[in-house]
């Protein structure tokens, strides 16, 4: 049980909700503190947990750590909320975990701040040509990414998220099944590489990670000979061959604090530097080159859909319940079977 889980609150002074919610949104500490002691009242009323993504705004996972919440990758976002009793789980995050949540909890109420916090990868990879394509392939099974919707993960085989993707792929092609990966084509082919499983893949991309540059990077790297390069696997396939460690987003946080290195540059979103800062607070965290902070950058090493969480409507989606994550029935109860397999698979590991 989390140490966070015996926390009082009922002896602090909240502030009125108006009064937090009217605040200009330069806030300052003090009317962070408030917002903070709020959130604290609106998740013990409503009986809720936070589970927060590593590239959501710092404030957004501190929140979530001192209310006996989560911040992880995807795969422990999954596993936490289904370790949870309370009736309500408030995702922030993009929507396929919120969806994750619901398909994994359905007796539980899923909120998020906003449900305009989609995935590059999930809009990419729309159900019905998914379908088509796979139809190409009748002799093999269909693994999709956690980065999915509901539909896909309902018609796919098994889901993984990046942190266990080496190991099921391993697991399957040791076992000759035949497979198609989708949405990432990068995390595909690096799949494919570290495997040898010769997988069909779906030609999708995030565009945060694929914005990450190589030429740039070398020439970073030349200029600190001395730092670790830690790279998520949605990174072009150029970026993975010059990384020290490539791996999820908790696997890179561990590599940080782990590697002897001083200096880490790190390619994925920069949100994750606040973890990292905890987990290594004397290392210095180096940004990959992205395209560039000109017109050509779409992203800046910062997923635009993760940045639309925050304080305020986290807020107002405690306060009126709203934002709740709702999945058909008959497609939730397919999805499970798929991302279910990801969870029982993992206690394999
Ligand atoms: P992780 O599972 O590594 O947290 O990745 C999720 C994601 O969306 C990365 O862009
Ligand atoms: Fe999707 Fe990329 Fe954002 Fe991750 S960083 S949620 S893969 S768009």
């Amino acid at each position: 049980m989390s140490k966070f889980n015996n926390l009082k609150f009922q002896n602090e002074s909240f502030p009125k909700t108006s009064d937090v919610l009217n605040n200009s949104p330069a806030y300052n500490e003090k009317k962070k503190a408030d917002k903070i002691n709020l959130i604290k009242k609106l998740l013990k009323e409503k009986d809720a947990k936070i589970i927060a993504h590593y590239y959501t705004h710092e404030d957004i996972q501190e929140v979530a750590e001192l209310t006996g919440g989560n911040v992880s990758d995807s795969l422990e976002m999954a596993k936490f909320g289904a370790s949870q009793s309370s009736k309500t789980l408030v995702v922030a995050g993009v929507r396929f975990m919120g969806e994750t949540a619901k398909i994994l909890n359905p007796e539980k109420k899923i909120l998020m701040p906003t449900l305009d916090a989609e995935c590059s990868l999930d809009l990419n990879c729309p159900a019905p040509e998914l379908l088509k394509f796979r139809q190409r392939y009748p002799d093999r099974q269909l693994v999709v990414y956690a980065n999915t919707s509901a539909e896909v993960k309902a018609m796919a085989d098994w889901v993984v998220t990046s942190s266990i993707a080496v190991k099921l792929i391993e697991y399957l092609n040791k076992k000759n099944i035949k497979l198609i990966w989708a949405p990432d084509k990068h995390l595909g082919n690096y799949l494919n590489d570290k495997t040898n499983a010769n997988m069909k893949l779906w030609n999708a991309s995030c565009i945060v990670h694929e914005e990450f540059k190589a030429t740039a990077l070398i020439k970073l790297m030349k200029e600190n000979k001395d730092a670790a390069v830690l790279v998520h696997p949605e990174s072009p396939k150029e970026v993975v061959e010059l990384a020290d460690v490539v791996g999820s987003t908790s696997q890179l946080i561990s590599a940080c604090k782990n590697l002897p290195h001083n200096k880490m540059i790190v390619a994925t979103d920069n949100r994750i530097f606040y973890k990292m800062k905890k987990a290594a607070p004397n290392k210095i965290l180096i940004e990959a080159p992205t395209g560039g902070k000109g017109a050509t950058c779409i992203s800046c090493a910062h997923c635009p859909w993760m940045a639309m969480n925050n304080l305020d409507n986290l807020i107002e989606t405690l306060i009126d319940e709203k934002n709740e994550i709702i999945v058909d029935e008959t497609i939730r109860k397919k999805a499970f079977i798929s991302t279910n397999k990801m969870i029982d698979f993992a206690k394999t590991l």
